[in-house]
């Protein structure tokens, strides 16, 4: 049974190919011989995110980086070391952090979930909730509630990914680089800008701004 299941991938993937080279029959080669990205994506290792072909994309156009909870953290060298290469050596022009209404890692740090070593993991979008705790006590409805969440969380890693030294130096020499922060909603597969772009030193600032007196103008409600 589990062999049969693995057949159908290695079928559905020789199909794949089959119909990519019939419509540009030196695709694979010319992608073999370099990649070209102008962005990447830091997302959620959820199934039902697919990066790459939620946005229509084909391979060679977009570097990705998923974790549980697309969380950036500064002492992550997997996920620096993508972002390094993606902005040094690559030279993409846009970082999208993409996060999902629904996520399963953002809930299990909401309810303070007991799953394991991933526990630890989490601790990172309990820090978000710490900082929000204001604006997110006055929702209500739990569903609302959690979607709120994994969208601060999103501008939070926005922000971590704007102060890391590499997107800082690429700012420095004058490299252009725009960070964006995305939601993805599960329910109708439709992706929405959270505003909370920045491309260069200062806008980080701007944004950190913005983000704080947010939850301030909630706390005073
Ligand atoms: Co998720």
């Amino acid at each position: 049974m589990k062999d049969k299941d693995l057949k159908r991938l290695l079928d559905q993937n020789r199909e794949w190919a089959a119909a990519i080279t019939a419509s540009d029959p030196e695709f694979f080669q010319n992608l073999a011989k370099q990649q070209s990205p102008k962005y990447l994506w830091i997302g959620c290792a959820d199934s039902r995110v697919p990066a790459t072909q939620l946005v229509g994309m084909v391979p060679g156009e977009m570097f990705v980086h998923r974790n549980v909870a697309n969380v950036v953290v500064h002492t992550d060298f997997n996920c620096l070391s993508v972002m390094q290469y993606a902005v040094d050596v690559l030279k993409v022009e846009h970082i999208i952090v993409c996060g999902h209404h629904g996520c399963g890692g953002v809930k299990a740090a909401m309810e303070n979930s007991q799953l394991g070593l991933i526990d630890n993991w989490l601790r990172h979008v309990q820090d978000v909730i710490r900082d929000h705790e204001p604006e997110l006590s006055h929702i209500n409805d739990p569903e609302r509630q959690l979607d709120r969440l994994c969208e601060l969380n999103v501008i939070e890693q926005v922000l971590n990914v704007a102060r890391t030294t590499i997107v800082q130096s690429a700012w420095q020499r004058g490299q252009e680089l725009v960070v964006h922060g995305w939601i993805y909603g599960l329910e109708d597969g439709l992706l929405r800008d959270l505003g909370v772009s920045i491309d260069c030193a200062e806008g980080l600032e701007a944004a950190y701004q913005g983000v704080t007196e947010g939850s301030g103008q909630n706390r005073e409600r």
